[in-house]
């Protein structure tokens, strides 16, 4: 059991981010390191760069997100969180495996296609060939189990069409290079949409910051940006169809439940035929009291340079050792000869 998986240490952990992702990963850090499993999560930054960016802010955002990740409960000594850059296994087993990736595989790329828009001429080489990195950092570690929030499925799933298509190419049956890493997605809060547009994903590149709860916002903003977020004139409805079409509502709903630990339908049986007058400052409370305790340890370990950077050391020495097997076996299957 090997689990990895990343996040681009650009802007701030958001809701999206941690329900869609870090929770589960805090989570398969509690159950699996205690069975000898191990879990690898690092800062994306390479992956970073496929878009313009500010290196100063680039800089100083990987080190936040070390600080928010350990604040969110990822714990340095079970866990080995790492900067990609650090380890620089990651770009070379892309490189091999770009030999593999097909151009047609990458044009269907959902994430490409909407971040290249109609300018795909003026898109940087990078994020075209994102999904490749992504599947190299998965690949390099032998993963079989990677948690994502829903819009980085396409991205697995091309990962294990790589490997296999690796494996069938260059490995024999008994003996393949690459294990198919199966992608953990959380049932409640797969995809949690933007406060201010129920048709578009929380997401960091969004302009406005009243789209998101960030996990560094303190109780005024969080209550601010829920009493503000987009929502329709009726009531809730009692049950979950009546949340069709209703995309806000049903984002807010879909919010309160993940961070209550309840279904969908609970909520709805509890606040069914109230307004949203009397939902939203429940959602807002709720969100302050689970976010806060985070929010308090974030602020405590951010300003803490040396430690943050002594966190990352540690974790590049071990992702190394053990992806170092993995890069020598797929230089030898490919034939390239090393000394
Ligand atoms: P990133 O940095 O955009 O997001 C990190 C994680 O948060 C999840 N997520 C969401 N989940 C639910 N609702 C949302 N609105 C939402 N927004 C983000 C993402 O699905 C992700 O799990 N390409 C990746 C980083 C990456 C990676 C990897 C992930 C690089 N290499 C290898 C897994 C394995 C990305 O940009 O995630």
């Amino acid at each position: 059991m090997r689990i990895v998986s990343g996040i681009q240490p650009t802007g701030n952990l958001h809701l999206g981010n941690y329900l869609g992702a870090i929770r589960n990963w805090v989570a398969m850090q509690d159950e699996w390191t205690a069975k000898g499993g191990e879990c690898l999560y690092f800062l994306a930054d390479l992956h970073a760069i496929s878009m313009p960016h500010v290196p100063a802010e680039l800089r100083a955002g990987t080190r936040e997100m070390v600080a928010a990740l350990v604040a969110c409960g990822i714990d340095p000594k079970r866990s080995i969180l790492f900067n990609q850059t650090q380890v620089p296994a990651h770009a070379e087993l892309q490189w091999l495996l770009n030999g593999t990736a097909r151009m047609g595989w990458l044009n269907r790329m959902t994430q490409w296609k909407d971040k290249a828009g109609k300018n795909r001429e003026g898109a940087s080489v990078a994020l075209f060939t994102y999904p490749v990195l992504q599947a190299a950092d998965v690949l390099l570690y032998q993963a079989t189990h990677v948690p994502v929030g829903e819009d980085q499925k396409q991205h697995l799933e091309l990962a294990r069409d790589i490997a296999q298509k690796f494996n069938n190419d260059f490995a024999s049956e008994e003996a393949p290079v690459f294990t198919l890493p199966e992608p953990i997605i959380p049932p409640e809060a797969a995809r949690i949409m933007s406060l201010r547009d129920g048709g578009a994903k929380m997401s960091k590149s969004d302009p406005s910051d009243m789209s998101r709860i960030n996990l560094t916002d303190d109780a005024d903003a969080i209550m601010q940006k829920v009493r503000k977020a987009k929502t329709d004139p009726e009531p809730l409805p009692s049950e979950k169809e009546g949340l069709e079409g209703r995309p806000e509502a049903a984002n807010l709903v879909g919010i309160y439940a993940a961070m209550a630990g309840m279904s969908q339908a609970d909520v709805l049986s509890q606040f069914g035929g109230q307004g949203f007058g009397a939902f939203k400052p429940a959602l807002g409370e709720l969100l302050v009291e689970k976010l806060s305790p985070i929010t308090a340890r974030y602020r405590d370990l951010r300003t803490d340079t040396a430690a943050l950077d002594a966190i990352l050391a540690d974790g590049a020495a071990r992702a190394k050792a053990l992806a170092a097997p993995t890069l020598e076996r797929a230089y030898a299957a490919l034939g390239l000869l090393r000394g």
